[in-house]
């Protein structure tokens, strides 16, 4: 019998009419991120636009990975999660929500945040439903929401004229109010927040828990970056609030957590029917995930406690943060000081970078930056939709979460601004 391999190629023409690509993906372009990374590797310069780690994952944490294959952890995992992780995470979280979490009917252990996004929208968005994203927004929710069918409907958060703080960016409650119709569904919050840095404090929590519990809502609140939150201020769960838990999904992630975003290990947090409605999704889209990964992340959060390493995390990325903040001041790029999370948000007013027409200005500063000062910024424009995206003009977006050596050489780079400006 012949091999398919040396089958003859088809020379059937293929027809103008052979349209392939669904509509829910067709309007879907490359990332930002991919841009700007192959435009820093081209370029040679210092990426300090995408948000992952170059620095080594911690030794202990490496050591479960290894521990944990070689334990024979290797075979199809539960499909809400693997016991020893739902177990740990119970554990750690209890503290944190202050109830006791049912390992095994209030957690759903998924593929990064990024797939614990797409099956929440997945299980609470019917077509037609409208989702509220606050602006900027995480760049995953809009596609997750429009592939689900559902509707996204923008806030915008504001913050006045010359800010210099992530936490001045405040939301409208009454723009929110505005904003919610009978098909609205759900409410994606996030923080502390990507691209801002804006970790939101109680007091906001609290009037935004008000409008959902009193237009029956449910909340997505994606906290990826809570253990990156810079004192005094302090991370709030909304999920704590008086009536939240029963309408609101928490979202972690072991890649930011443990400095592993290539292990792709997440977790929603909920009460059981929506974490089983979330499971219903999730058991159709991995079905499970790595279980050699999630015994290794189980075991990290077990030693976690002991080491203090929450709290090592957010030192170790407060001194990263102070260092790049004053660096950038001294350059002229105002930063707007994050309270969390590891990116800055700086003003480009001082710039004199020049805008080709139907050009976007801060793609075109962050373009400049990266080939002329040789430092990838991201531009925020893509975190906003289209009608809002002129608010991004003055903005870029910085990262610190690299090693000491590779934020000394952007330092270095970066003097050179003191020249054009
Ligand atoms: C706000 C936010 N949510 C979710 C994710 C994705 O998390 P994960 O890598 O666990 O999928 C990211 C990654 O950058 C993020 O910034």
């Amino acid at each position: 019998m012949p091999s398919p391999l040396s089958a003859p190629r088809s020379n059937l023409p293929v027809p103008s009419t052979y349209d392939p690509v669904a509509a829910r993906v067709r309007g879907f372009g490359a990332t930002v991120f991919a841009e700007f990374t192959a435009l820093a590797n081209a370029t040679g310069a210092v990426n300090l636009g995408q948000g992952f780690p170059n620095f080594s994952a911690p030794d202990f944490v490496k050591e479960a990975a290894r521990a944990a294959i070689a334990g024979d952890f290797n075979q199809y995992a539960r499909s809400a999660g693997h016991p020893r992780l739902v177990q740990a995470l119970a554990q750690v979280y209890g503290a944190h929500f202050g109830r006791t979490l049912d390992p095994m009917t209030e957690i759903v252990v998924t593929v990064g945040a990024t797939e614990g996004i797409f099956a929440t929208v997945q299980a609470l968005v019917d077509p037609g439903d409208e989702v509220i994203l606050l602006e900027p927004f995480y760049d995953s929710y809009p596609a997750a929401v429009t592939m689900a069918g559902g509707v996204p409907v923008y806030v915008p958060l504001r913050a006045p004229a010359g800010s210099r703080r992530a936490a001045d960016w405040t939301l409208d409650i009454d723009e929110l109010v505005a904003a919610i119709t009978p098909r609205t569904k759900l409410l994606i919050l996030n923080t502390p927040s990507n691209p801002l840095g804006k970790v939101f404090h109680r007091a906001e929590l609290a009037k935004l828990a008000e409008v959902v519990c009193r237009l029956n809502l449910t909340v997505l609140s994606d906290e990826v970056y809570e253990w990156m939150v810079y004192p005094p201020v302090e991370h709030v769960r909304i999920a704590t609030l008086p009536g939240m838990w029963e309408r609101t999904v928490t979202l972690g992630s072991a890649g930011k957590t443990f400095s592993v975003t290539g292990w792709k290990i997440g977790w929603a947090i909920a009460p059981r029917p929506l974490a089983a409605a979330i499971l219903m999704a999730h058991q159709w889209i991995p079905f499970a995930v790595s279980t050699p990964l999630q015994e290794a992340v189980a075991v990290a959060l077990e030693d976690a406690a002991p080491r203090d390493y929450f709290r090592w995390l957010s030192d170790m990325y407060l001194a990263k943060r102070d260092r790049l903040i004053s660096v950038l001041e001294e350059v002229g790029l105002a930063p707007m000081t994050p309270d969390g999370s590891y990116f800055i948000i700086v003003d480009t007013r001082a710039l004199p970078v020049p805008v080709t027409p139907g050009e976007r200005r801060d793609v075109a500063v962050c373009r400049w930056l990266t080939q002329t000062i040789g430092v990838a910024a991201i531009p925020p424009s893509p975190f906003y939709s289209e009608a809002h995206q002129h608010l991004t003009d003055n903005l870029a977006r910085f990262t610190f979460c690299k090693t000491d050596e590779m934020l000394a050489e952007a330092a270095r780079r970066l003097q050179t601004i003191k020249r054009v400006r």
